[in-house]
């Protein structure tokens, strides 16, 4: 027996970086959204001791430095569980692409593991092993469309955003996180000598930017302004529509393209390119180097993903995943 896992990736609605942290981590604020791209992950646990990962994809390390291995090691010993366990990982998404593929497979290792050995872990050792193993893991323990504080561990569940089409453009280069960390520090350290009394860290404002977003949505506006409060259907064109619109005015980036783009023009291009083909809102996801461009409707973004095809970039027409279907569609 084993069991099977879709191992949804995630994008970032947003990221703020705010100063490095006493523990070398910084604190930030997103918002991740899970989207409908994933890779499979089969967990089997048979009789004797040990751990094993089987993935084709080269850039997948096999050993203790997998996280899912690092998963699987801390769940077996808060179960006080015995056993050989197996991790086969079918990649799909690319390997350091900003989208959580790897912290998404940990948390889908977890699940598995747990469902195949029938354990009962509770919802705080989840929580805790995830955050232990990495900032982007808590985040797959909720689904849909996520708040993320701290150093992005700390997650909250958001009212879900209705499920939006966008396009993904992945590329070959992978983008080492805590490298592009580096960048921000070194860029910080020379905006600071350029104007010594700096104005406050632009972290704070990301929260009033995504109320502001956000707000126009919440029933007591539409009830101020005479509406019934469900005036606006979840998942019409118009809410959509709307949505990116607002998503845009509030100004809501990822601060990594300030020290991506400038390495990688290439991906400052493809942001262009989503634009110009119609995206409403488009950005890097994470640190890079995965792009996605959200669209109004899915017939555009299918047209936008086979234009951008036939001009050379790895593009794919796919939908947001709300939490909701994030866990009908987990377990295969
Ligand atoms: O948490 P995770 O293991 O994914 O982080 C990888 C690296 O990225 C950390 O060791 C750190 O260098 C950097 N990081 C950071 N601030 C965060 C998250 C990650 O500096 N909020």
């Amino acid at each position: 027996m084993s069991t099977s896992l879709h191992s949804f990736a995630k994008i970032n609605l947003g990221l703020k970086i705010g100063p490095r942290r006493l523990d070398g981590f910084h604190e930030l604020r997103t918002i991740y959204q899970t989207i409908a791209l994933y890779d499979v992950v089969r967990v089997e646990a048979l009789a004797g001791s040990g751990i094993e990962i089987q993935c084709t994809e080269p850039a997948v390390p096999l050993g203790e430095s997998n996280i899912c291995y690092k998963v699987a090691e801390r769940v077996m010993q808060a179960a006080k569980a015995r056993g050989r366990v197996v991790i086969h990982i079918e990649k799909q998404l690319p390997v350091q692409g900003g989208m959580g593929a790897a912290s998404s497979n940990a948390v889908a290792t977890m699940l598995a593991l747990e469902r195949e050995l029938d354990l009962k872990l509770t919802p705080g050792d989840k929580l805790r092993i995830a955050a232990d193993v990495g900032s982007d893991l808590p985040l797959f323990l909720i689904g849909g469309t996520v708040l993320g504080l701290g150093r992005g561990e700390e997650v909250y569940a958001l009212e879900d955003l209705p499920p939006l089409p966008l396009v993904v453009v992945t590329s070959p280069l992978g983008v080492a996180t805590p490298a592009a960390f580096a960048r921000w520090d070194l860029l910080c350290a020379r905006e600071a000598e350029l104007t010594p009394s700096p104005a406050p860290g632009t972290i704070n404002r990301f929260s009033s930017a995504v109320f502001r977003w956000l707000s126009p949505s919440l029933p007591w506006q539409s009830l101020a302004a005479g509406e019934p409060a469900s005036g606006v259907p979840a998942g019409s064109g118009d809410r959509a529509e709307t949505l990116l619109l607002d998503l845009v005015r509030a100004g809501i980036e990822n601060d990594f393209e300030r020290v991506v783009f400038p390495e990688y023009p290439e991906l400052y291009e493809a942001k262009r390119v989503l634009q110009r083909e119609g995206a409403g809102y488009a950005s890097l996801s994470g640190s890079g180097s995965t792009l996605y461009g959200l669209f109004t409707s899915a017939e555009e973004a299918q047209r936008a993903a086979q234009r951008m095809r036939k001009a050379g970039h790895a593009a794919i027409a796919a939908t947001t995943v709300t939490r909701r279907r994030y866990w009908e569609l987990l377990f295969q």
